[in-house]
């Protein structure tokens, strides 16, 4: 076939089947599927382009539209080749206390599972909070570095990256992380360590799992939410148009390494925060689980590490377990029971312009949500009772005066949470519900005057509180 005859424009190296699509999309930033635009239409534009429609090969391209006749009625079922790829991934999540110390074998023992007979190399993102709350650690990173060379190797210094939720608001970061690893030559046998909150997490796992098609990232959370929820989780990605978590991808990391000891740099908020994940995990899943913490609830309120690092470990395991053996790792379905709480707050969140932190904002939305079933006769009043207290004697809030604010409705702007919500779900409103201790319930609406009388009545419940 010749090109040139095809397009007289001059654009050799386009093929015909790039034309049609070129051709189909005129009209607009990738109006491409409209329809209504027709074959004719297509067609039309093509011949004014010049393309000569009638050569071989475009009368057998083998679908069934054909330049001369436009879409034809199918007559043949279309070949089709289906062939299952199966994917078996393993979740590794290792809980040690001061991973990089010259005696920590940790790192040491889980580069040697993979590939025992190579030196691999590795690239270290720290985020910047936790360099500066430990100013021993990019040395001790390097010294770890240097005495375990005969196992890994360390190709630069560790690279300070800015961690907290505007981390994922600057795509800038993600070319940023892109350059750092190209420029350190790694490859897809080599290994990306990222340390820091779930942000920095989500940014650089970003990064490391579209270099090369994915780089082999190991997570090192820095948080309490982090160590039990989001860091030890399969997603990452960063906030585009305005929207969270727009762009990102689900890649099961090399390893998660919770090392215990960070914790005890955070400031009070920070430490507290990932406790109200465990109390959820606990609630959906795992009622043994629920009473521990209620046991402990003195020691967590005082935030005292050992049971800190108790309630971490398990909600880390249950949140794995759930992903693990739930049966939708990469989140094709509707439901996300990990979600529970989630769809109010993810919306607090945005009202508050994140000044309410995820965990404070996860910890309203469960009140909402518990008080919301106890009205709808899904929960009885005792156990909703029993959820609050809990998560008051701990020292979250259950009630915020920006679940009052009004939206560009006119409504409460809580309320837009449940569209988007299902927006982030991609399909259905699937709400998971407690109707008691250890066990979930989906629901696919909500009553939102039902709701509003939940957030009425959390409000009152606060006044009580304070006096
Ligand atoms: N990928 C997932 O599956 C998933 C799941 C849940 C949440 N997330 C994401 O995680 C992020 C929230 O993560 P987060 O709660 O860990 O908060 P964060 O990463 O925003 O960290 C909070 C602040 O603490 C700092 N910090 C982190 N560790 C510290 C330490 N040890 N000492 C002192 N300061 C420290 C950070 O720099 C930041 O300023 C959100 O962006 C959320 O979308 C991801
Ligand atoms: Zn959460």
């Amino acid at each position: 076939m010749d090109a040139e005859t095809l397009n007289p424009r001059g654009y050799p190296s386009q093929s015909p089947q790039q034309a049609i699509s070129t051709g189909a999309r005129t009209g607009g930033c990738f109006a491409a599927g409209r329809q209504e635009a027709g074959a004719e239409n297509v067609l039309h534009k093509l011949r004014n382009q010049g393309f000569r429609l009638e050569t071989p090969f475009l009368t057998r391209l083998p679908f069934p539209f054909d330049l001369k006749h436009g879409w034809r009625q199918r007559t043949a079922p279309p070949l089709m080749l289906e062939k299952k790829i199966r994917l078996e991934h393993t979740h590794r999540i290792l809980f040690t206390r001061e991973v990089f110390a010259p005696r920590n074998h940790t790192i040491r023992d889980l580069l040697h599972l993979d590939q025992p007979h190579k030196l691999p190399r590795v690239l270290v993102f720290v985020d910047e909070a936790v360099a500066t709350a430990n100013r021993d650690l990019l040395d001790d990173i390097m010294a770890y570095g240097q005495v375990h060379a005969d196992t890994f190797t360390m190709v630069d210094d560790p690279i300070v990256i800015p961690g907290g939720e505007p981390c994922k608001n600057d795509f800038r970061l993600v070319e940023c992380c892109w350059d750092a690893i190209n420029e350190a030559a790694l490859d897809r046998h080599s290994y990306v360590f990222v340390i820091g909150g779930g942000a920095a997490l989500d940014l650089v796992c970003f990064a490391a799992s579209t270099a090369h098609r994915g780089i082999r990232h190991v997570r090192f959370p820095t948080t309490t939410l982090s160590q039990g929820d989001g860091g030890v989780g399969v997603k990452n990605g960063v906030n585009y148009f305005g929207k969270k978590n727009w762009v990102g991808s689900f890649a099961v990391p090399f390893a998660v390494v919770n090392d215990f000891a960070f914790l005890e740099l955070l400031p009070a908020r920070g430490r507290r925060n990932g406790i109200i994940e465990a109390i959820k995990v606990a609630l959906i899943r795992d009622r043994a689980f629920f009473e521990q913490i209620e046991a402990m609830a003195g020691d967590l309120a005082a935030l005292k590490q050992e049971a800190l690092e108790q309630v971490i470990q398990r909600s880390a395991e249950l949140h794995v377990e759930h992903i693990a053996t739930g049966g939708d790792p990469f989140e094709l379905g509707s439901a996300r029971p990990l979600d529970f709480g989630h769809w109010a707050a993810h919306k607090l969140e945005q009202i508050s312009k994140f000044t309410v932190a995820h965990g404070e904002a996860v910890a309203i939305g469960m009140a909402v949500d518990l008080v919301y079933s106890r009205m709808q006769g899904i929960l009885d009043e005792a156990t909703c009772e029993r959820v609050l207290k809990l998560i008051e004697s701990i020292g979250f809030a259950t009630t915020s005066p920006y679940l009052m604010t009004t939206g560009r409705s006119g409504e409460p702007a809580i309320l837009e949470g449940l569209e988007e919500f299902r927006e982030h779900l991609g399909g259905e409103l699937t709400v998971t519900l407690v109707p008691e201790i250890g066990s979930k319930v989906e629901v696919h609406e909500m009553n939102r005057v039902k709701i509003l009388n939940a957030v009425v009545e959390l409000q009152k419940r606060a006044v009580v509180v304070e006096e």
